[in-house]
């Protein structure tokens, strides 16, 4: 469905969808090339798959409207976060925090928000590395700072989200009390399962190689979480991109 805005903003809507995929393709190949760089480096691959989607305007509208605020382009500017969101699939917790670091030191990055639901799982169990970013999109008169959702994840976390996801959905947000629990339950075996894993890839990796690299466990790192590190400015601007190539990954909306 599409998104009706009024007036001049329905031509500014179609010129700031068109650089929130500018930026997503941008981010995608940040994250490609560190990807890239660490298998020359280290002959291993941090990064096991990356998806990425627009928000449909349907769920836009359906988040502004929810939050109370008028549906013009200016509040889907200011107030949503996810327009542009890319999801990272890692083997291991410590690439999560590896990618997440390599990103945020960019100094073309502006880090406005991290949420580390790692070191604090959701109620639900729910575990991801969440970011909210910043990034200059140049176009021919100027450039435009411009906001990517980046959601990063183990695959045992992203196996439990999908179910997790889809259950939510079935249920209308009221799975019965048991499914809950095993959901739960599934979210500490998860835990487990990477840290598990983590420390096996370790060991092996010593044996083969005694004077390589050692990875830092996730629960040393000191990441700060849930904060605040700044927001764009009121009077970022949008622009219209001339070209621009769908997008053919896409995630569920939540
Ligand atoms: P929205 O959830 O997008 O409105 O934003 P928020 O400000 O609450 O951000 P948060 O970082 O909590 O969640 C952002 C996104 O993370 C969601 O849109 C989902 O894609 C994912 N997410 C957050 N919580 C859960 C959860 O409990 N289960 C699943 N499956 N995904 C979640
Ligand atoms: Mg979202």
């Amino acid at each position: 469905m599409e998104i009706r805005v009024t007036g001049e903003d329905a031509d500014s809507y179609e010129e700031v969808m068109l650089i929130y995929q500018a930026a997503l393709r941008q981010m995608e190949t940040k994250l490609a090339v560190l990807n890239e760089e660490f298998r020359m480096v280290h002959k291993y691959n941090p990064i096991e798959h990356i998806t990425s989607r627009i928000k449909s305007g349907e769920s836009i509208a359906k988040k502004i409207r929810k939050d109370g605020r008028e549906l013009t382009v200016e509040n889907i500017v200011r107030y949503i976060n996810d327009v542009a969101g890319i999801r990272v699939i890692c083997s291991f917790t410590s690439d999560i925090y590896r990618i997440a670091d390599a990103i945020a030191k960019q100094s073309d990055v502006k880090v406005l928000k991290v949420k580390d639901f790692i070191m604090n799982p959701k109620p639900n169990g729910y575990r991801s590395y969440h970011m909210i970013v910043a990034i200059p999109i140049f176009l021919s008169n100027k450039v435009t700072d411009t906001k990517v959702e980046i959601q990063i994840r183990t695959i045992a976390m992203d196996f439990w989200a999908s179910l997790e996801h889809k259950i939510y959905y079935k249920f209308e947000g009221n799975a019965p009390e048991h499914i809950r629990e095993e959901l739960k339950i599934c979210s500490e075996i998860t835990s487990t399962l990477d840290r598990r894993m983590h420390e096996l890839n370790e060991e092996v990796k010593h044996i083969s190689s005694p004077d390589g690299y050692v990875d830092y466990m996730y629960t040393d790192v000191n990441m700060v979480k849930d904060e605040y590190y700044g927001t764009l400015a009121e009077d970022s601007e949008k622009q219209i991109v001339d070209e621009q190539k769908p997008n053919d990954s896409q995630w569920k909306e939540i």
